[in-house]
């Protein structure tokens, strides 16, 4: 069926109590058992159960079970943010003295966890240019653990070729994991090009209006973790990859991350209106970066379905036509971009992305205040870029506002 219908009816793992057609929220934190032995058995792992709220949840295990239907993936765990799903991936397959070979494009928080949490840990950042297939090839060695890199990278709008970076992964063993947070599952299929893991800030498109923070981490179960120098002890159990398993078992237990059930039943919702949502966003951000493009004011539009755009022939081969909410615009000077962000009167001066609202930010003066000129040299940070969010607004009320905007520089 096609994906609101899947996702509107996807099956219950146990149908509610009173038959609700929408699955309750289950605040509560302990589940009880009738003897010692049914709950030292769901300790154990033998019989599928929940215990405690930490380590799983009927209404999360709902919104897991959603995201798996949306994504077609063997395992889906539901985190507390983008960024624990990011946190979380690498907590379990890092060690020290190894090292990620990474896409320096990153969103500042990814960047920022890389480069100051993971390596004083003793995990080395491999910083290499994805449109350059032998330097990733040459950055890989013994103690590489893994590729990751953003689909499409925030705020630069560039699209690796991935099914390409994929062929060197397989030939040398090693996962691609990739944070695809600005493409949602019904405009992109991540099996497709290669991807393994798949990392979602559900914050954005999936929460239904910027309700609740969240993130996903997507298995496809299609790399053999027992490659992998920190997972080959895990055991591999039926129906569930190593990489998952330790993760269920090990690292969201300890690290405590996890989703609350109201958060799980806002962003259920969320999925159920994805499609439409994305659909009337992406078709109006497209509008816009079209029609700014041809602006005498504005230097540049980054959005991957223009002509101009570099990534177009990738941007068409991945994602069915639409690439989504995102586009950016650069002007001559950051004071420009200061003056047309002031000016705006429908936009909102907010971060986060795939909000109901159009929201714009100036990233550099804001999401990567912290970096120092080398850094956000690296991370290709401009300062002349704002970066616009979609929302559900009308097309000729946005155009008009961000037109208005222009006139004051
Ligand atoms: C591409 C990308 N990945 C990850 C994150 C982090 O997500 P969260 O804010 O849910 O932790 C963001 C947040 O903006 C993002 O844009």
């Amino acid at each position: 069926m096609s994906f609101s219908t899947d996702i509107i009816n996807c099956e219950y793992q146990k149908p509610d109590a009173h038959g609700s057609i929408t699955f309750p929220i289950y605040r509560n934190t302990a589940f009880e058992f009738p003897n010692s032995e049914a709950i030292a058995a769901a300790f154990r792992g033998e019989v599928a159960a929940h215990t405690y709220a930490r380590i799983s949840n009927p209404t999360v295990a709902n919104f897991e079970q959603k995201v798996k239907a949306a994504s077609g993936a063997q395992s889906v765990i539901a985190l507390a943010s983008g960024m624990a799903a990011i946190s979380h991936t690498f907590m379990a397959i890092a060690y020290a003295g190894c090292n990620i070979v990474s896409s320096p494009r990153l969103f500042g928080n990814t960047f920022s966890f890389f480069k100051s949490t993971l390596s004083a840990f003793g995990v080395e950042i491999r910083f290499v240019d994805t449109n350059n297939v032998e330097e990733i090839a040459a950055a890989i060695d013994e103690h590489t653990c893994a590729f990751f890199a953003e689909l499409i990278t925030n705020p630069h709008m560039e699209i690796a070729n991935f099914p390409e970076i994929s062929k060197i992964l397989k030939e040398k063993q090693l996962p691609m994991i990739v944070d695809t947070t600005l493409i949602p599952w019904c405009a992109f299929d991540a099996r497709s090009v290669g991807i393994d893991i798949e990392i979602v800030s559900t914050t954005k498109y999936v929460s239904g209006g910027a309700t609740s923070l969240g993130g996903v981490i997507v298995d496809y179960d299609s790399f053999d973790w027992a490659q992998n120098k920190r997972l080959a002890a895990t055991p591999k159990m039926k129906g569930i990859s190593r990489f998952a398993f330790k993760i269920r078992s090990e690292i969201m237990r300890n690290l405590g991350a996890s989703m609350s059930s109201d958060t799980a039943y806002l962003q259920s919702l969320g999925m159920e209106t994805l499609h439409v949502r994305y659909e009337r966003m992406s078709g109006t951000a497209y509008r816009l970066a079209q029609h700014f493009s041809k602006h005498p004011k504005v230097a540049n539009v980054g959005y991957t379905k223009l002509e101009t755009s570099p990534y177009k022939t990738l941007s068409d081969a991945f994602f069915k036509g639409n690439p989504g909410a995102m586009f950016t615009i650069n002007l001559t000077s950051k004071k420009d971009c200061y003056t047309v962000m002031d000016a705006l009167k429908v936009a909102r001066r907010a971060t986060n992305l795939f909000d109901n609202k159009t929201l714009a930010i100036h990233p550099e003066s804001t999401i990567y205040c912290g970096f120092t000129p080398e850094m956000k040299k690296t991370a290709g940070i401009d300062d002349t870029l704002i970066r616009f969010s979609v929302g559900l607004e009308d097309f000729e009320d946005l155009k008009h506002d961000i037109e208005q905007a222009l006139e004051g520089i």
